[in-house]
């Protein structure tokens, strides 16, 4: 086991029979040394920060039926809203103040928010301030309407591709196609976006081997950042009876995409910190770099129910970034106030400016 880890280290790669060994047989002391090597990478890449995104869950209309998700079209049980713009306005401003430079603008498949409400919603941001990054997540568009956000001024995309296994994928998303999903991947990298994959580990009927397929998808995608938590059962679905993927699994995934991707940005998810009280900060100590702490309005955070026991739906956006720098903090990691492009991009782009010069004083602002 260690010398496949050894060997993985070395060359940021290895065969899928070895990767499938290490996920069938990894124990306690294999795994301390899996993230220690992680760690060391993390550590080469990008040393001890980790980057804030502030998420803004804009809508929950969503047209899709993924059968895991609790936000899906025919559940008839949650409670739909949209943000206007001007509250979209105010989160950014309100995330700007805690020292988020990157915004997460998420949401269902909402056919409301087209192509010319997006870009208006983009040149807002952008507007109020220039130098912050705009991440979508706004799941499938055309090549065109992605291309149109993109010059419109967005910076990356995430777009988890969710599981690499076609029949799995085709399984939980009846009706839709693994392939157009791919093929979104592929516009969004072709346009020249920071873009994400991604995927749910513990799945209902999902393999190790799948999960080797995952490890093998990113690989050669090579995603500038990739969003993994785990699946997370949600009482109106379908799959409400499966059980959650667990910390242990995730976390070793965690370690090892760090190793495959040494330059990834990885967020350590809210999923993640949902289904243990210290999970971000073992997603971080396992080669972990981004938090996405929740800007939306707290009154409908609750509706942005993706799953059972999501954490952080009652707190005010001064309480989460308090909340998300002490557990940094406490993993004995640094809080980094940039935007935090990755890192392979940067060298790529050295004009983009990673710090604003008119950082204020957080600390004041969050009565430390
Ligand atoms: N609609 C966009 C899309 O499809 O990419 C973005 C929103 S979607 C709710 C964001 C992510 O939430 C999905 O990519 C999925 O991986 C995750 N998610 C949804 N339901 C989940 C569940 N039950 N457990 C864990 N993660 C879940
Ligand atoms: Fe659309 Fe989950 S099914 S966001």
């Amino acid at each position: 086991m260690k010398q496949y880890i050894d060997e993985l280290y070395e060359n940021n790669d290895l065969g899928d029979e070895k990767l499938l060994y290490i996920l069938e047989n990894i124990d306690d002391n294999s795994k301390e040394y899996l993230v220690s090597k992680a760690h060391e990478i993390r550590m080469r890449t990008y040393g001890n920060k980790v980057f804030m995104r502030g998420l803004i869950e804009f809508t929950n209309y969503c047209k899709k039926n993924c059968e895991y998700c609790g936000i899906q079209g025919r559940n008839k049980n949650v409670e739909r809203y949209r943000l206007t713009y001007d509250q979209i306005m105010e989160c950014a401003k309100v995330g700007d103040r805690l020292g988020y430079k990157t915004y997460v603008l998420q949401g269902g498949e909402d056919p409301y928010f087209n192509d010319d409400r997006i870009v208006e919603i983009i040149k807002g941001i952008k507007s109020l301030f220039p130098n912050n990054a705009i991440t979508l997540s706004l799941g499938e568009r055309s090549y065109d309407s992605y291309k149109r956000l993109f010059d419109a001024g967005a910076d990356r995309y995430l777009l988890r591709h969710e599981t690499a296994s076609k029949e799995l994928y085709e399984w939980l998303h009846p009706g839709e196609v693994f392939g157009d999903r791919i093929k979104c991947l592929e516009n969004l990298k072709e346009i020249g976006y920071q873009f994400g994959a991604g995927f749910m580990v513990g799945l209902p009927r999902q393999t190790k081997a799948d999960l080797v397929k995952d490890l093998r998808f990113v690989k050669e995608i090579e995603p500038h950042m990739c969003g993994i938590g785990p699946f997370i059962p949600h009482a109106d679905t379908k799959l409400k009876d499966f059980t959650a993927g667990t910390l242990e699994d995730t976390t070793t995934i965690l370690a090892l995409v760090r190793l495959l991707l040494p330059n990834v940005l990885l967020p350590a998810t809210t999923a993640l910190g949902s289904i243990d009280k210290v999970g971000r900060e073992k997603g971080i100590k396992a080669g972990g770099n981004v938090v996405m702490p929740n800007l939306s309005p707290t009154d409908v955070r609750e509706k942005y129910s993706l799953y059972d026991g999501k954490i952080c739906t009652g707190d005010e956006a001064a309480e989460c970034r308090k909340c998300i720098e002490r557990r940094i903090n406490n993993a004995g990691f640094e809080v980094a106030i940039t935007r935090g492009d990755n890192v392979k991009w940067s060298q790529d782009n050295p004009d983009v400016l990673q710090y604003d010069s008119k950082i204020v004083d957080i600390n004041g602002i969050l009565g430390f």
